[in-house]
Order: structure tokens, then sequence, then C-alpha cells
């Protein structure tokens, strides 16, 4: 019973560390992270912070990835609009 329950939990973990991981790995192969991290401020804010000032807000994602996508108001990236797109979502979860 007791591995049952250890074993269950092993399983969520990887569940719940997969798609974060993968989308973290994405923001450093899009050079995200030299200017942001997940919790502490960089050259720009937290994710944890722009989350959090966006809650609740409608349609913020897709102001966002157009804010990111047209290089003026942000600064240039690399990434792709989907990689952008994936990150928003991802970032605005956070
Ligand atoms: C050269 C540094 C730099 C890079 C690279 C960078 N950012 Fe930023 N980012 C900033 C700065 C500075 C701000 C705060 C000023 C602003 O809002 O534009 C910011 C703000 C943001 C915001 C919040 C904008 C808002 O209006 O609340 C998001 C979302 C964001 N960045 C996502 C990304 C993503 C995704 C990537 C990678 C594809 C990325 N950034 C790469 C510097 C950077």
């Amino acid at each position: 019973m007791k591995a049952i329950v250890v074993a269950g939990l092993v399983v969520a973990g990887l569940v719940l560390a997969g798609p974060a991981s993968a989308s973290m790995e994405l923001a450093k192969k899009g050079g995200c992270l030299n200017c942001h991290a997940a919790d502490t401020k960089k050259v720009g804010p937290s994710f944890k912070d722009i989350a959090a000032s966006n809650k609740g807000k409608a349609g913020s994602d897709a102001a966002l990835v157009a804010k990111i996508m047209g290089g003026k108001d942000h600064p240039k990236v690399k990434a792709s609009e989907d990689d952008v797109k994936a990150l928003v979502k991802w970032i605005l979860a956070m």
C-alpha cells in the first residue's frame, strides 16, 4: 500500500515536472532567460511578477505575444511566434 502511494507521488511529480521543464528549455533556447528568471528580477521582471500583474486581464496573452514579437516595446527576441505563444501561456500560468 505504502509502495503504491510512493509510486503514485513519483508519477505525479514526473507529470508536473515534465511540461514545466520543457517550457524552461524553450525559454532558455529563445534567449528569454538572459533577461528573465522564474522568480527573481533580472534585466526584465520575473515570470511570476509578470503573471501577477497580468492576472485576470482578458486577452493579455495575445497582447503580450504581439508586444514581444513586435520588437519595439520589448527587446527583440529570436524565438518563433509559436514558441513565444507557448512561453507566454506558461508564464501567465505561474
Ligand atoms: C534583452 C533582454 C530581454 C530578453 C532577451 C527577453 N526579455 Fe522579456 N522583458 C525584458 C524587459 C526589460 C521587460 C520589461 C519591460 C517591458 O515590459 O517591455 C520584459 C518584459 C516581458 C514581459 C512582460 C510584458 C508586459 O507588458 O507585462 C513578458 C511576457 C516577457 N518579457 C517575455 C519574454 C519572453 C517570452 C522572452 C523570450 C522569447 C523574453 N521576454 C526575452 C527584457 C527581455
